[in-house]
Parts: structure tokens; sequence; C-alpha cells
């Protein structure tokens, strides 16, 4: 069970993370269509929040700005959509949280980790997932699963080769520092394979069959 300074928490809350093009988003999905659970997303829809932090005409958002925005974002998402469920006793699986600010606006944008994890931490009253199963593709995956890609560019795909390998690099740090949370998966591999690795690592952690 996840620490938590708010109420009672039942269901089970697992994220993925991971850097753009890693493929978290298609798995995280398929775990919730399995579990028969809510998946849901960040930046979520309820504060409209996305095209302000994704649009790529905001160019000149502050750092500051930016990580303040995101954890606005996460605070309504906690209070109104994720926590609620949990307190039902029904599990959650989320495609990005607090490990995305980490990496984005911390080891991204150069912010002082333990800040902006205080920042996610009054945002969302202390609720940490249980598990965080971390997609990883090195910086030339990104950019030819980008290149291929038919999706418009946010603003974070026309950050510099070193800004993603930051992110990437940060995320395996996050990883390495909490490895009780946090799995890595190698998101580099055929969709089928990391299906398999995902379901494996949700039997050996939380006993769930997919
Ligand atoms: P999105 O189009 O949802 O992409 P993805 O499918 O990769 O999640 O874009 C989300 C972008 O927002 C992504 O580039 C990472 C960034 N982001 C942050 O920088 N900080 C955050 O806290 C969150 C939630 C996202």
């Amino acid at each position: 069970m996840a620490k938590k300074t708010g109420a009672f928490k039942a269901g089970t809350f697992v994220v993925f993370e991971g850097g753009d093009e890693s493929g978290k988003t298609t798995h995280a999905r398929w775990v919730a269509t399995q579990r028969n659970c809510l998946f849901t997303y960040e930046p979520c829809a309820d504060l409209n929040l996305r095209s302000l932090l994704l649009g790529t005409s905001n160019s000149d958002l502050s750092d500051r700005t930016e990580a303040l925005l995101f954890a606005a974002d996460r605070a309504q998402h906690v209070q109104n959509i994720i926590r609620p469920t949990l307190e039902l006793g029904q599990d959650v699986v989320c495609d990005r949280y607090i490990g995305s600010s980490l990496a984005y606006q911390s080891y991204g944008r150069g912010l002082n980790l333990k800040e902006v994890f205080r920042l996610s931490e009054f945002a969302t009253d202390g609720l940490l997932p249980d598990l965080v199963l971390l997609m990883h593709i090195p910086y030339e995956t990104y950019l030819e699963r980008l290149q291929a890609s038919q999706l418009d560019l946010t603003r974070f795909d026309q950050e510099t080769a070193d800004f993603h390998r930051r992110v990437i690099d940060g995320y395996l740090k996050l990883a390495e520092a909490d490895p009780s949370r946090w799995v890595v998966i190698d998101g580099t591999l055929p969709p089928d394979t990391v299906r398999q690795a995902v379901a494996a690592v949700l039997e050996e952690k939380l006993g769930w069959q997919l």
C-alpha cells in the first residue's frame, strides 16, 4: 500500500513512466483493459492545461511556471479522479505521474530535484504509486519513432537531444534510487515481448494475472 497522508486508500495505484515514444501509453491502456480498472493520464483533461503545457506556441513558458502548472494539473487529477477511485477500492493505471515532473522539470530543465518532488508531494497530499513501470528506450530509438510518428509535435518534442538524454538518464536514476517501487522494462523489444514483460512484473509484484 502506498504511503499517504490523506484518506484511506484501498485500490492499487500503478504508474507507467518513460520518455516520449517509449510505448508506455499502449501498455498502460492494455493493463487497465485486462484488469478492468481505470486508465488515466497526465496532463489530465480536468484542468484543460494540455494545450497550454504541450502546445508549440507557448515556447516562452518559464521552467518554474511549467513545473507549477504540471503540479496544479496533478493536484486536480488526484483530488477529482485518482484518490476517489482508489478509495472505492478500484485499481488505477496512470500514464505519467510524479516521476515525469522529476525527469522532465528536474533532470531535463535543471530545477532542484527535492523542490520539484516537494511540489508534487504538496499537490498530491503525499499519494505515491504502489508500483512504477519505467519503459526505457535510448534517445536514438525515440528519434526513429518520432520521425515515423503521424502525431502532432509537442513543445517537448522540439527540445534538444541533450534535453531528451537528460530525461532518459534521469528516469534511470530515479528507478535506481527506489528499486522497491520502480521496475525498468526494455521498451526497444517487440511490443508482444514488452507486453509479456509487463504482465510478468505485475504478476510478481502485485499478484495480478492479466
Ligand atoms: P503527451 O502528448 O501526453 O505524451 P506521452 O504520450 O509521451 O505521455 O505529452 C506529455 C508531455 O508532457 C511529455 O513530453 C512529458 C511532459 N510532462 C512533463 O514534462 N512533466 C510532467 O509532470 C508530465 C505529467 C508530463
